[in-house]
């Protein structure tokens, strides 16, 4: 493809991400939660482009969606792509959508020239890998994996609302969530585009990378119960303060994970009760995120986070409850697909840099049904899970063409097996 057609298809990318960067379920800033009203709008618009791209395309009971471009031929293996349309709170635009809008935009490439593939191209856009509401990540893509979890049904969010009600009230059933699963006896492999969400490539000065392997990670609720009372009559010595008490464990998480090589851990969400300037607060609720490259350093942080905890408790009279939410094992990208998407990068014209992502990814769980391979583009600042996060429109249309070498080189392989 001329390099000016790849620069007109990712102006098209970009214009869509800012599309679909307004569609919010708040005012003036990006939070597209799973199973939300701005996730309904967001699937409309992009079921749209995917149908306009000759793609014939469904939604599953959890609001994937799913554009199938046929192949070539009948009984032909089928080549996924993607990413997810959710996000977090007060998002940038690109995590996620980048991955589903290159794709797409692969599609269109191949619709304008007539040309269909020897194998077909799904594309994918997930309903949630954030876990923004119900704090459990990769619902949309287990859901696809068949390994969704009957039990995460009972899961509540903010509201009180549980899953099973969410996906109700969205249309679904969740009684068929099962008949979702994806099988992946045709499948060739699940690629995914996604902004880098970190500094490497920029320090590199490269528009793209492969990643070699994607950190596992924990996500544990610690509930740090105390005695809520009057502020200014309770004695400070007499005092079963839970904020207090959460305030120490968070400085705990911080100091521990700045001793240990690779680790990383973040309390990102802190709920006090009652929630009064002049009430000794009773109870607290926290996420805990902890990743690290090695599974075994990852578990081994948590337990001793836990035993931390539990320690800070006993001195301030308060007890605290450890919930584990997720744990998501790391997981090395497919050599054999990586490969081809190195030489992608390779015959593009750039040094194809392997580098691990600590962020998590739906190639993930979609690891468990199919060889998997992500390509990263460049982010500037490497600021992410936040309104200034970007990629340059020509680092999208090198994505772009490199995804489009992707599929060159596969569809000769596919012609060339037996
Ligand atoms: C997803 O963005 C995650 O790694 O939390
Ligand atoms: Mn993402
Ligand atoms: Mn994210």
């Amino acid at each position: 493809m001329a390099p000016e057609a790849t620069a007109t298809a990712a102006a098209r990318v970009m214009a869509r991400l800012a599309v679909l960067g307004g569609i919010s379920e708040e005012a003036g800033r990006l939070t597209r939660p799973v199973l939300s009203e701005a996730m309904r709008r967001a699937n409309a618009v992009v079921v749209d482009w995917m149908r306009a791209a000759g793609m014939a395309v469904r939604q599953d009971n959890i609001g994937n969606l799913l554009g199938r471009y046929p192949a070539a031929r009948p009984a032909a293996r089928t080549l996924l792509l993607g990413s997810h349309l959710d996000t977090v709170r007060d998002a940038g635009r690109f995590d996620g959508p980048l991955g589903v809008l290159i794709g797409l935009a692969a599609v269109e490439v191949l619709a304008g020239q007539g040309t269909h593939l020897p194998f077909a191209v799904e594309v994918l856009a997930f309903a949630d890998e954030e876990g923004l509401r119900y704090h459990s990540a990769y619902l949309g893509s287990k859901v696809v994996a068949g390994r969704f979890d009957p039990s995460d049904l009972d899961l509540v969010d903010a509201d009180g609302i549980t899953l099973a009600a969410a996906i109700r009230a969205a249309g679904g059933d969740p009684g068929a969530l099962p008949g979702d699963r994806r099988a992946g006896d045709d499948l060739l492999g699940y690629c995914e585009v996604h902004i880098e969400q970190g500094p490497v490539l920029e320090a590199r000065d490269l528009p793209v990378g492969v990643v070699s392997a994607i950190a596992g990670q924990s996500r544990v609720e610690v509930t740090f119960a105390g005695q809520a009372g009057h502020a200014g009559t309770v004695p400070m010595a007499g005092r079963q303060d839970a904020l207090c008490a959460a305030a120490a464990f968070i400085l705990a998480v911080e100091a521990r994970a700045r001793q240990q090589a690779g680790l990383v851990a973040t309390v990102g969400q802190v709920a006090v009760q009652p929630g009064a300037s002049n009430v000794i607060p009773g109870q607290v609720v926290l996420s805990l995120d902890v990743r690290h490259a090695e599974d075994a350093r990852r578990r081994a942080a948590c337990r001793l986070l836990a035993a931390q905890a539990a320690r800070i408790g006993r001195a301030r009279g308060v007890t605290p409850t450890w919930r584990v939410l997720q744990e998501s094992p790391a997981v090395a990208c497919a050599p054999a697909l990586s490969g081809v998407l190195a030489d992608a990068v390779a015959a593009r014209g750039y040094p194809p840099l392997y580098l691990p992502s600590g962020a998590g990814h739906d190639a993930v769980v979609m690891a468990g049904i199919t060889p998997v391979a992500v390509l990263f583009v460049r982010c500037r600042g490497g600021l992410s899970h936040q309104p200034a996060e970007s990629a340059s429109p020509d680092d999208v249309a090198v994505a772009l063409a490199v995804l489009l070498a992707f599929l060159q080189l596969l569809a000769g392989q596919e012609t060339a097996a037996p």
